[in-house]
């Protein structure tokens, strides 16, 4: 027994940036971005919060479950940097949505919500819920360097939710980490103590886009065809591969190592551009809401980030 999903939402702040609108800010161009990332625009934050994010994306969530706030057992949102660093985001938006369950942030960068899919699972197995909401929630373009033109292109903000009941959609699952802060990392700032001689520094995003890159195609390969062969199925059985949205190249040659047709592979980077965790759950709203998927469909989802962690899914839809 674990779960099966019930219901999903996303939300993306109002204002959308194209590539031709960042070229006014740093020295890039349409051309560079398509080419080298596959994304035209990405949703940008003008005002609204993480926490107006996540609730909206919860609530669409828990609508299409038809499920009322205080059915929820447990609430998990993945998450790089929430609104505060206490309360948590869960906590918040259990008191926004009017539920009453406890609730708790996990931070595993972009494979944040299948870290938050195998903690669900657990609960699951030891029957100590009936229903559990995820909500991925990020706001990249607060922690990105505005005069880095190779980082601040690539990232959006917005978030994607969903409730789980008991079922058993999830075939199989893995998760990695190789700690380590040389190939990307978001510092913290540091406070003000008079006693530390800490020096200032930038709390920006770094990345070493070329290593992340190979890790990335690497982990794509490696961990589809893992979770495939501990589901007991083949690539073959694979009805469709949600992976994370970080480059449209690295999906294309993960894709094309594994030999998988390119109409399986679901993509919607070109609007939305990486929003770390919340990518996986957005594109399943986006496609569940065209009811896009039959009842059977296999699904692998994928994903890998800053950790660098890696986490990849088989679910039965
Ligand atoms: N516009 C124009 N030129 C640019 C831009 C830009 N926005 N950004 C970089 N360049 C230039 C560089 O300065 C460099 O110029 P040079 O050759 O004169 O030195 C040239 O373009 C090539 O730069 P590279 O970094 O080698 O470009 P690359 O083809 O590797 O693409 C990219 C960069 C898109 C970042 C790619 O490496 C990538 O996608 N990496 C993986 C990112 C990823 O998957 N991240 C996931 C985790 S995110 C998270 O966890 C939060």
């Amino acid at each position: 027994m674990n779960f099966q999903i019930i219901g999903t939402g996303s939300s993306h702040p109002a204002c959308s940036k194209t590539n031709d609108d960042l070229a006014k800010l740093v020295e890039t161009s349409d051309e560079w971005i398509t080419t080298r990332t596959g994304i035209k625009s990405r949703y940008v934050s003008t005002g609204e919060t993480l926490t107006d994010l996540a609730c909206e994306a919860a609530e669409h969530a828990l609508e299409n479950a038809a499920t009322a706030a205080q059915e929820l057992d447990l609430i998990i949102c993945a998450t790089i940097r929430g609104d505060y660093f206490t309360p948590s985001l869960a906590c918040i938006v259990q008191q926004k949505i009017g539920a009453s369950c406890p609730a708790f942030d996990i931070n595993a960068a972009c494979p944040g919500f299948i870290y938050a899919l195998d903690v669900a699972a657990g609960y699951f197995a030891r029957k100590t819920v009936k229903k559990v909401l995820i909500v991925a929630a990020e706001m990249m373009t607060k922690m990105v360097d505005w005069n880095d033109r190779s980082t601040c292109v690539l990232f959006g903000d917005g978030a994607g939710a969903t409730v789980l009941a008991e079922g058993d959609s999830l075939l199989s699952i893995k998760l990695t980490a190789q700690g380590g802060t040389d190939l990307l990392n978001i510092p913290n700032v540091n406070g003000n103590s008079p006693f530390c001689d800490c020096p200032k520094n930038d709390p920006y995003l770094f990345m070493n886009g070329p290593e992340v890159y190979k890790f990335a195609v690497a982990a794509m390969e490696r961990d589809v065809k893992e979770v495939v062969e501990m589901a007991g199925l083949t690539l073959e059985d694979i009805s469709y591969v949600l992976p994370h949205q970080a480059n449209l190249r690295i999906i294309d040659t993960g894709r094309k190592k594994l030999k998988i047709p390119k109409e399986k592979v679901l993509v919607n980077i070109e609007q939305h551009g990486n929003i770390s965790s919340a990518c996986i759950p957005t594109l399943l709203d986006e496609l569940n809401r065209k009811s896009f998927f039959k009842r059977g469909d296999i699904l692998a989802l994928c994903a890998f980030g800053g950790g660098l962690t890696t986490g990849a899914c088989i679910l039965k839809w």
